[in-house]
């Protein structure tokens, strides 16, 4: 397995981790509570910024380079990077409408409720489909100067939460992830080995 294809596979990881707490507000509300509202817009601000603006790109670039000499793979790859649109679009709207509820706005929370979980089923199954369709199919057909060209391509953005320094908004999150995961770190950024790629 290329060192990229094991790297994000990963930040799929990370990134299901994330949608889990998503859900799991999203049940709240479904059992009558009122969601964290401020942590869902962490999550989702954060799905923007990393994920669609840097991991869905470099993915771009290594499904070009996969269709251009497999051709049978053109469907697949261009499926995938729709959904890579689709995927920031629905993201920016979540963005927008829990910061609108967060700045005490009143919008339909159903909606948004629906939403969110529409999101989160769709982020999922396309990092599943990547993992079982597409990937095994970069790690065969790109060589070592291919990945170095994809690289070169995509100006470098440290993953602001699982990433080695995190940033100020995401230490909450942060912290919510460490202790799901039980790594027993009391310190945010700590670097620990069972969070981050
Ligand atoms: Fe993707
Ligand atoms: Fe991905």
């Amino acid at each position: 397995m290329d060192q990229h294809t094991r790297e994000w596979r990963a930040e799929h990881a990370n990134f299901v981790r994330l949608l889990d707490l998503i859900d799991a507000q999203v049940a709240v509300f479904h059992g009558g509570g009122r969601p964290d509202y401020e942590l869902m817009l962490d999550v989702m601000h954060y799905m923007t910024c990393y994920p669609d603006r840097y991991h869905h790109l470099r993915e771009d670039l290594a499904f070009e380079g996969v269709f251009e000499r497999v051709p049978d793979l053109r469907a697949l790859a261009d499926e995938l990077a729709a959904q890579h649109l689709r995927i920031a679009r629905a993201g920016a709207k979540l963005v927008e409408d829990l910061g609108a509820i967060v700045d005490g706005a009143v919008l339909p929370r159903a909606t948004v409720e629906a939403d969110a979980s529409a999101y989160t089923r769709f982020m999922r199954q396309h990092m599943q489909r990547e993992e079982a369709a597409i990937f095994p199919a970069l790690d065969r057909v790109l060589a070592p100067r291919d990945w170095l060209l994809i690289d070169a391509r995509v100006h470098f953005v440290a993953d602001p939460m699982f990433g080695e320094v995190v940033q100020d908004r995401y230490r909450t999150l942060h912290q919510r992830i460490a202790s799901q995961v039980g790594c027993g770190c009391a310190e945010v950024g700590c670097g620990c080995a069972e969070i981050g790629a």
